[in-house]
């Protein structure tokens, strides 16, 4: 997704939960009465948040649900960073849904966090045997 966006222009910061590595949920940004006293990677990622004119979401499928990294990660910061910007939704999973199970319990999170989302999808089924031919390329 990196890849398409930027051979479209865009500019792109990518959000990867299993980079960031945050703790499991317990105090999220908007939790800190002063933010400057908050970890610097909730700052950091809070900024590039706030700074994005839109988001695209990528997520798998976890037992019909989005995976609980993602959301732990986006529950880490306030509805007044996303808010009033356009979401997409891109999901995967190794069935033959391609993860559009996950992608509507996302579309929820997405309304919520005021960054509604736009009406395609972008599903990719078989994710695993789909990797493994991309990884050839
Ligand atoms: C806990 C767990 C639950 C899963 N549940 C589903 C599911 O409900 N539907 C599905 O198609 N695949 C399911 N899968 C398979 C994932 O779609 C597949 O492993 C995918 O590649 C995970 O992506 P990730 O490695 O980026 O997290 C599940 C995998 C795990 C680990």
């Amino acid at each position: 997704m990196v890849k398409k966006l930027e051979a479209r222009g865009h500019q792109t910061t990518l959000l990867d939960p299993d980079v960031l590595d945050l703790p499991l949920l317990k105090k999220p940004l908007h939790f800190y009465k002063d933010r400057s006293q908050a970890p610097k990677v909730l700052q950091e990622t809070n900024q590039a948040i706030v700074d994005a004119d839109a988001f695209v979401i990528i997520s798998a499928e976890y037992n019909h649900c989005m995976p609980p990294a993602l959301t732990n990660m986006m529950d880490h910061f306030p509805i007044a960073s996303y808010k009033y910007r356009p979401s997409g939704i891109v999901c995967y999973s190794m069935g033959s849904f391609g993860g559009v199970r996950a992608a509507m319990q996302c579309r929820m999170l997405l309304g919520e966090l005021a960054t509604p989302s736009v009406g395609p999808l972008l599903q990719f089924p078989r994710s695993t045997r789909l990797s493994r031919r991309l990884g050839s390329l």
